[in-house]
């Protein structure tokens, strides 16, 4: 069975309608709202509840059909969605009831691939998180237990014991300072100024771990991807390993919409193009159709001369463009292919017009 249509809502759309149901429970929580306008907005947040029940069922059903596996996060979430509320609307006898619907704040996660790719990046990099959280650690006691020793006399109130000063320590190193607590001897101050280089150091290094994560994590999917699509073209199978990881590294996907000029008689050509799957037409005097596996955009490369030809997209065309200095480094590897590349650009150039 197909999905319902009434309940396959895209992400953004799930989204924003979790994003309407959080701003009338924000709304909700205004002391001195109108009786009526307090009605309107529970009534749209049933009306949300209604939708989200019609979602749960899609969900159940298409699980069917997708595996249980593949559908966990969105199960849960959907179900949390659905029995939080209801779940306060029955037992709950209180006014608070609309705050349960809170739990919607979940819904934009049960389609989002970023979360995912956070989980996978803080696992992949979960020891120098673990190191550097370690060091804040010690940092911040050490902190507590200098600011303690040093202004227990001085400010009895507020670094009377560690755990007090721990606050002070906590709000000087995230460099936060909300100045309710502050040293008052000269060497607490210069103490507050070191924690706080430390603090901007420690943040530095948490930020520079996970830009890094994200920064490799991305790629390896990249590279997964264009690997994909490599493979489905005939001419990189004669490719020994190492060529072809160099391949799949200067290779860049890319996806047309029909009818799309891809390239331009006249233009100066500084890429070539491999064909992964869809149709493209050369307009040359007789028009030739070029399909999946096939290439283009060779001869500028070779001869340095103009595009010969305009081509275009005649259905929506995937595509992996390589530059001119990448076919360079694939005539060097694989001399092979360069000569199968550079004898098709031969032909095509003294092609016979077609009867
Ligand atoms: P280039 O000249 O760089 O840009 C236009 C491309 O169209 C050209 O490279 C070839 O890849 C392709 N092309 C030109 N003529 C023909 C032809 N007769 N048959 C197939 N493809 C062609």
């Amino acid at each position: 069975m197909s999905a319902l249509p009434f309940s396959k809502l895209s992400a953004p759309l799930n989204a924003l309608i979790a994003a309407i149901g959080l701003m009338a429970v924000a709304a909700l929580t205004i002391p001195d709202m109108a009786g009526r306008t307090r009605l309107t907005l529970e009534v749209l947040l049933a009306g949300i509840w209604v939708v989200y029940c019609l979602q749960l069922i899609e969900t159940l059903i298409t699980q069917r059909t997708r595996g249980v596996r593949d559908r966990m996060p969105a199960i849960a979430v959907d179900v949390l969605a659905v029995l939080v509320p209801l779940a306060a609307f029955l037992l709950d006898g209180t006014r608070d009831q609309s705050l349960y619907c809170a739990i919607w704040l979940l819904k934009p996660l049960r389609d989002s691939t970023f979360f995912r790719l956070m989980g996978r990046v803080l696992t992949n990099e979960a020891r120098n998180l673990i190191g550097v959280t370690s060091v804040f650690g010690i940092v911040l006691f050490g902190a507590a237990l200098a600011a303690y020793i040093i202004e227990r006399d001085v400010q009895p109130d507020k670094f009377g014991s560690i755990p007090q000063a721990m606050w002070w320590a906590v709000v000087t190193l995230s460099t936060t300072g909300y100045g309710d607590v502050t040293p008052q001897s000269f060497i607490g101050r210069v103490l507050a100024g070191l924690i706080m280089m430390c603090g901007i150091g420690i943040f530095a290094l948490w930020a520079g771990i996970l830009a890094t994560g994200f920064y490799e994590e991305v790629r390896r999917q990249d590279f997964v991807r264009t690997w994909q699509l490599v493979a489905a073209v005939p001419l990189f199978q004669r490719l020994g390993s190492a060529a072809l990881v160099e391949i799949v590294r200067a290779l860049r996907p890319r996806v047309v919409p029909a009818g799309t000029v891809i390239c331009r008689k006249g233009e100066t050509g500084d890429r070539m193009f491999f064909i992964v799957e869809g149709r493209v037409s050369v307009a040359t005097p007789n028009p030739v159709e070029l399909g999946s596996g096939s290439f283009f955009g060779e001869m500028a490369l070779i001869t340095g001369e103009p595009r010969s030809a305009t081509v275009s997209a005649v259905t929506e065309v995937s595509l992996l463009s390589l530059y001119s200095v990448d076919f360079q480094m694939l005539s060097k590897s694989s001399p092979e292919i360069a000569d199968i590349i550079r004898k098709t650009a031969l032909e095509r150039r003294g092609a016979p017009p077609k009867a």
